[in-house]
């Protein structure tokens, strides 16, 4: 026998409908997890690889794009050593497990993420409170390990406490701002001057 619904205003319809938008969707949430974890793993469009860290890093603002973009430049080591990739990813591991350990994200921001008593540390590493480039590994060093003492500005006017971390945490720490700074961040900071463009 024919029914006289027509098919737009049967259950069966919408069942149906409802169960191929839910696929398409869920299909396409795939599809764009595997596209963003590709842009955003070590070594590809938007993360630099660890190795990184051996070469000369700097923001730069291009006109056409109307922000900034991370620079690449040539060979500058940190603490005078080459580093291998594995090297590498062990010192930023080493660091960004400090940073979390220690939760920095309590006062600062990383990535635009945390709070907001004491400066982002995206680009802290061409942060022209360093001075300049001769200088800003050992300052950083000295600040991290006893930020009291060594205390700098860097606009705040507020006190960072010291956190107790040892030395082999504050390179590891360095070498985790330094290769966030080669970190592709679609412009943010905005506006941001760095130590190079000082010099
Ligand atoms: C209790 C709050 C607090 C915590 C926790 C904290 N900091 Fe800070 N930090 C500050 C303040 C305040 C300043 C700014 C000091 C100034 O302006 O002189 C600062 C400054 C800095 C700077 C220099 C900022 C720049 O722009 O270059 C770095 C780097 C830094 N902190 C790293 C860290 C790291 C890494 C941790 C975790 C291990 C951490 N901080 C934890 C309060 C904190």
């Amino acid at each position: 026998m024919m029914s006289d619904t027509p098919l737009w205003a049967s259950e069966a319809f919408w069942k149906k409908t409802a169960i191929w938008v839910t696929a398409g969707a869920f299909i396409l949430l795939v599809v764009l997890t595997f596209d963003s974890l590709k842009q955003t793993s070590p070594g590809h469009s938007r993360v630099p690889a660890f190795a990184v860290i051996n070469q000369a890093i700097d923001y730069q603002y291009k006109p056409e794009l109307h922000k900034s973009v991370p620079v690449i430049g040539g060979t500058e080591l940190l603490f005078n050593t080459t580093y291998s990739e594995e090297e590498a990813k062990a010192l930023v591991d080493l660091g960004k497990k400090t940073v979390q350990a220690k939760n920095c994200m309590n006062c600062h921001t990383l990535l635009g993420n945390g709070a907001y008593y004491a400066p982002d540390l995206t680009k802290a590493w061409l942060d022209q409170g360093w001075l300049n480039t001769e200088q800003r590994e050992q300052q950083m060093l000295a600040f991290l390990q006893n930020p009291e003492k060594n205390a700098r500005t860097f606009g705040s006017n507020r006190k960072m406490p010291n956190l107790k971390i040892t030395e082999d945490e504050a390179k590891g720490i360095i070498a985790f701002l330094k290769w966030m700074s080669g970190i592709d961040t679609n412009g943010f900071p905005y506006n941001f001057k760095t130590l190079y463009a000082q010099e």
